[in-house]
């Protein structure tokens, strides 16, 4: 069967990029089993052949009415399905969809019947937001990191910037790469649209947030982009749990220090 990517080479160039990525969650241990899901908005690469597609098996519900999305077009990571066997086939492990007129149900259309990922409510009340602010930013990443899920069962860590503060104050690079923080979302049901709610809520002051006790979830102008924000984090957990097993808390960069980043690098706060 002919992929919908052949002779599609921006959409190829997009979708191989999402693989590469697919890649390092699973390098990093980031994605056990089915762990994690990326959606990525294409509908910017869509041309009037893929537009005449037909639906490939039933229509479903999106579970959430977003008419931000009337047209839109996703990658989406299938439910169920390895990032680690995303990283080589994309387009066996995840699909293309076409969200309908009716704002509240899509259709995959390319390459084959793969279902998208439980953690679609958020992925999409996400994009649709990003639509209506305008923002430039195309992709959503999901993934299981261990630091800072680790951290993230301490509920001290859970309050609002304490941990972002911390992450920042490791390594200069972190505040520079992710300036907004690290939000914090408390533990909801995967999957469910209280999850989507509360996530959507807290991206609407940070690119990163943190799912008590489950992973995190990124915003980023593409799906690299996206998994930077998160990189970063995580190595400045790995540095304070490093010094924490070296039996010392450890110091941190000055409030100075952190405040000469600020204005060195341009930074928002
Ligand atoms: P999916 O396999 O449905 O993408 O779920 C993985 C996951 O991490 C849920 O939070
Ligand atoms: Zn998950």
């Amino acid at each position: 069967m002919k992929s919908v990517l052949e002779g599609r080479p921006a959409l190829k160039e997009e979708i191989d990029k999402i693989a590469e990525v697919a890649g390092y969650l699973w390098q990093n241990g980031w994605a056990e089993r089915n762990g994690g899901n990326i959606t990525v908005n294409i509908t910017d690469l869509v041309d009037d052949g893929i537009k005449a597609l037909p639906a490939i098996g039933e229509v479903k519900r999106i579970g959430a009415t977003l008419p931000a999305l009337k047209g839109t077009y996703f990658y989406c990571k299938g439910t169920g399905k390895r990032m680690r066997d995303l990283a080589r086939r994309p387009m066996d492990n995840g699909s293309i969809i076409r969200v309908l007129d009716d704002c509240e149900s899509y259709a995959i259309i390319a390459d084959k019947e793969v279902l998208p990922t439980s953690e679609l409510p958020s992925h999409l009340s996400v994009h649709a937001r990003l639509i209506e602010k305008g923002s430039p930013y195309k992709a959503t990443v999901h993934t299981h990191p261990i630091e800072l899920i680790a951290m993230s069962h301490n509920k001290k860590f859970m309050k609002k910037d304490v941990l972002t503060n911390i992450l920042w104050s490791m390594i200069p690079e972190t505040k520079a790469f992710c300036p907004l923080g690290l939000g914090m979302v408390p533990y909801e049901l995967p999957g469910s649209v209280e999850l989507a709610n509360a996530t959507l809520n807290a991206l609407e002051e940070y690119d990163v947030v943190m799912w008590e006790k489950h992973g995190v979830f990124a915003k980023g102008l593409d799906v690299m982009d996206a998994f930077d924000q998160i990189d970063v984090l995580s190595k400045s957990a790995k540095i304070y749990i490093d010094a924490k097993c070296m039996g010392f808390t450890p110091d941190g960069m000055s409030e100075e220090q952190m405040k000469e980043m600020t204005v060195a690098f341009n930074l928002p706060r």
